[in-house]
């Protein structure tokens, strides 16, 4: 029978259906495996699993393509605003002008904190990672809103995705000005998405702040560049959590913690912390050899991604951005070139060549971003500001299934099978 999968098992045959996506590996419907063969399927870290259906971003590994809604990354970050790709995330089409800007006002009508939300902040230390902020202040927003948070109503969930995608960049600038001391400043929204983010950063009060339109469209970019990434941890995260049942307020608190992890977006911060300590490229060989070396829990950060076997298509439009910054700028840095150095001996020695691992999108962002002026440890709290509209957007098209079950996976069992409960006098 034709798009059917054959298994045998315990010496019977199993047919289950094969299904075709738009495009992409066509994918085996297990859904009935356990009911018909008492069986499970094993895949930790779910390297050859499909969680969903979704119609939101295609990753093509090993061509190095990502497409939201259809559209190539490159001619999103080439052409495209942040807005404007949140749009075409969240309703599946390119806004028409007035469209674009009806859904830029409604964003800017929710970049305000509620006033009380800035108290949490002095609960944390000075010191504090601003990730960690970001974990608390989020899932605390689901104390603010109880007017959202029916998640079966749909003007419910389109006006908490809508604060969310608006008050993440408010939540982060205040992270940063409660890291170095400085007092929040109000959102002002004249200005644009990122220029509003940026300004509520960088500014000080009673000062007027210049948005560098060099950076703002910079800064805008790499926002298009972490927007969405298909079933990736975090956003795994967003959807099981949702799957429960949970507002959405605290499924993105999930996402974010679940971001923090090196080898997911606290990767940006480990990849410059990595190129600081590598320093000088005539030091970038002993570094490789760590990499290799099965022994050495050393990774090369920015390096390697369990879809991509070919270049990052990220990774290619942020090493152009890097440039264009230092030129507006007109600034430079010596890690810049030894990223470069790093990445060409890299692409050359048989170890990653066999092993396919190209940088990521975080191998370069670090560069950029320091040079704007934010410190390592605000890399992944962009990298969460952005990635909000692509949990939201998922979110949304898991609730809107009708179909959407809990997320609940088995296991194999290695534990000891049962036995009797052992008095401590006879232990
Ligand atoms: C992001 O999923 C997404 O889409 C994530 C993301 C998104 O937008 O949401 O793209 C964002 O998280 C990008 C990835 C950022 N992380 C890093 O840069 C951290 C460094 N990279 C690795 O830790 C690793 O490459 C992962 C975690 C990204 C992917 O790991 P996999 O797919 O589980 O691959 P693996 O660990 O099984 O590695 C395969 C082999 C291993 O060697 P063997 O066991 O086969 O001998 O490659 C080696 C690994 O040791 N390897 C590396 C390496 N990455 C993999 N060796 C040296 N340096 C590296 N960076």
């Amino acid at each position: 029978m034709a798009n059917q999968a054959k298994l045998n098992a315990a010496g019977k045959d199993f047919d289950f259906p094969v299904l075709q996506g738009s495009v992409g590996p066509e994918v085996i419907d297990i859904r009935k495996l356990y009911a018909q063969t008492g069986k499970f399927t094993f895949d930790p870290g779910f390297t050859s699993t499909a969680s969903c259906e979704s119609a939101l971003t295609y990753i093509d590994g090993d061509e190095g393509v990502l497409l939201h809604r259809g559209y190539p990354i490159g001619q999103l970050a080439e052409h495209s605003s942040f807005m404007e790709v949140s749009y075409l995330l969240l309703n599946g089409e390119l806004p028409s002008k007035d469209e674009l800007d009806t859904f830029s006002y409604t964003i800017s009508r929710h970049t305000m904190l509620h006033e009380q939300l800035a108290t949490f902040y002095r609960g944390f230390r000075r010191d504090a990672h601003p990730m960690a902020i970001m974990c608390g202040v989020v899932g605390a927003l689901s104390a603010f809103y109880h007017d959202s948070t029916d998640i079966a109503d749909p003007e419910h969930r389109k006006i908490s995705s809508h604060r969310l995608i608006a008050k993440m960049p408010t939540i982060a600038a205040m992270a940063y000005k409660y890291a170095v001391g400085q007092p929040f400043l109000y959102p002002d929204n004249n200005l644009s998405y990122t220029g509003n983010f940026l300004r509520m950063t960088f500014g000080v009060p009673a000062e007027e702040y210049e948005v560098i339109p060099a950076v703002e469209k910079a800064m805008d970019r790499i926002f298009i560049l972490h927007a969405d990434h298909e079933q990736n941890a975090s956003t795994s995260t967003v959807r099981l959590a949702g799957s429960s049942g949970a507002n959405p307020f605290a499924c993105i608190a999930a996402g974010i913690a679940c971001l923090w992890g090196p080898a997911h977006g606290g990767a940006n911060e480990a990849a410059l912390n990595m190129l600081k300590e590598i320093g000088t490229p005539d030091r970038i060989p002993h570094y490789i050899e760590r990499a290799k070396d099965k022994n050495d829990p050393f990774r090369l950060m920015g390096f390697g991604h369990r879809v991509y076997k070919n270049y990052d298509p990220r990774a290619t439009v942020m090493q152009s951005t890097v440039r264009e910054v230092f030129e507006a700028l007109k600034v430079t840095d010596p890690l810049f070139e030894t990223a470069l150095r790093l990445e060409e001996i890299a692409l050359n020695d048989p170890y990653f060549v066999e092993k396919k691992l190209f940088p990521n999108v975080d191998f370069y962002s670090g560069i950029i971003l320091s040079a704007i002026g934010f410190p390592t440890t605000m890399f992944t709290v962009l990298f969460a500001l952005a990635r909000t509209v692509g949990w939201v957007a998922q979110w949304n098209e898991m609730i809107s299934d009708p179909g959407q079950k809990i997320g609940r996976p088995r296991q194999l069992y290695t534990g000891p099978t049962q036995r009797d409960y052992v008095p401590l006098d006879k232990r």
